[in-house]
């Protein structure tokens, strides 16, 4: 049974009636532009096909009720009153309903179920979909609309203010202002975005190494302000303001670390614009080598791969018919991504599951997506 359905199911189940409305928010898997969006540069992920789902009624008193099916745990708690509790999901939820209040959105009250097929920790955004998802449902049962962009900005303040990752934008932009059928070119100085078509001839491979990042938000955080004291020192407002060049003349002010944390994120930024105009241009080749330039720069420079990860970028890279490969997300285990021949896609997940268990002793877990549409909110028919 899909998702839509048994989350539906489960809410009749649940609540002994049926839902009227369907929440439904994507995860995301980065094509190229890795650890760019929180220095104001470029991305380029695209929404999945594996997403968050909340089926629910709104209700007038004030109260939000969400059941998890996946964590089979249930919350509730009053719009008007409400702090933070034990680390969780339901943390996500409140977050949200936090944000939009601070910034003068009404959230409804609501009873609710939510489930997804979006495999958690991995590095494919589970938390931003269910950010996107939670605003959704919260404005619609208020009857606020609101645009793309808010969405990921409200959802990025709970994550940033209520859950205390310091995360940027990408995640929760690309779920809420997805495209089907293409990669999303996002700005995150400006928030603006162009939809990137993908070459039809290709398809978009998420290799999942079996391995979680665990606990590494310290790790996050830690890159981040690194970025921050690199700005400052270079004198400018962020990495996105220096360029390659400037960065050649200036690199020598910067002690060894921060120079190669640096020149992570300027090179990235270039590759993610060179990635996009090839892709534009049906140009899948050049659109991998690129990919496979992002992650050594993860790795050496940035250092946030992983020996599961680099195992499993060596294994795609190691098929003829795969243009290029590279860790996507966060990075320190999860997810690779590849960029392989549509009609080789057999072949190539065969090949580089053997591949990877011979290395890891580890079986992965190997799926091709397609870019779908960002977050919305629909009907239910009876
Ligand atoms: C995580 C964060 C994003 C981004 C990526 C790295 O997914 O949530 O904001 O920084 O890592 O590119």
């Amino acid at each position: 049974m899909s998702v839509e359905r048994r989350v539906i199911q489960a809410f009749r189940d649940h609540w002994g009636q049926a839902p009227s409305l369907l929440a439904r928010a994507p995860g995301r898997v980065n094509l190229i532009g890795e650890h760019t969006d929180y220095n104001l540069g470029f991305v380029l992920p695209l929404a999945i096909d594996r997403a968050i789902y909340i089926a629910f009624r709104p209700c007038t008193d004030g109260r939000v009720r969400l059941y998890s099916l996946d964590f089979t745990d249930q919350m509730e708690f009053s719009l008007q009153d409400f702090s933070k509790g034990d680390p969780g999901w339901a943390e996500y939820v409140k977050g949200c309903a936090w944000a939009m209040i601070q910034k003068g959105f009404s959230p409804g009250g609501l009873d609710g179920v939510m489930a997804g097929d979006v495999p958690v920790g991995a590095g494919l955004s589970s938390s931003a979909a269910v950010e996107m998802a939670v605003i959704s449902a919260l404005a619609a049962s208020g009857g606020v609309e609101i645009d793309p962009v808010t969405m990921a900005r409200l959802g990025q303040t709970a994550e940033n203010q209520w859950i205390g990752l310091n995360c940027g934008i990408m995640d929760q932009m690309i779920s809420a202002g997805g495209s089907e059928g293409h990669g999303l070119l996002i700005d995150c100085r400006s928030l603006e975005s162009k939809p990137i078509p993908l070459p039809p001839s290709a398809r978009v491979m998420i290799l999942d190494t079996g391995t979680r990042r665990g606990l590494r938000d310290s790790e996050y955080n830690e890159r981040r302000q690194r970025c921050e004291n690199a700005a400052r020192i270079l004198g400018v407002e962020s990495l996105r303001d220096v360029s390659p060049d400037m960065f050649e003349a200036r690199q020598n002010e910067l002690d060894d670390i921060p120079r190669r944390r640096a020149r992570h994120v300027i090179s990235e930024n270039q590759r993610t614009l060179q990635a996009a105009d090839a892709l534009q241009a049906g140009d899948s080749v050049t659109a991998g080598q690129l990919m496979n330039a992002s992650h050594q720069s993860l790795r050496d420079d940035y250092e946030v791969s992983s020996p599961a990860l680099d195992a499993m970028q060596t294994c795609a890279l190691d098929q003829p018919s795969v243009f290029g490969a590279r860790m996507t997300g966060a990075g320190f285990g999860g997810c690779a991504v590849a960029l392989v021949e549509a009609n080789k896609v057999e072949s190539v997940i065969k090949g580089t599951s053997d591949c990877y268990t011979k290395k890891t002793g580890r079986t992965p877990d190997i799926l091709v997506c397609q870019a779908s549409a960002g977050a919305n909110v629909i009907p239910i028919k009876e």
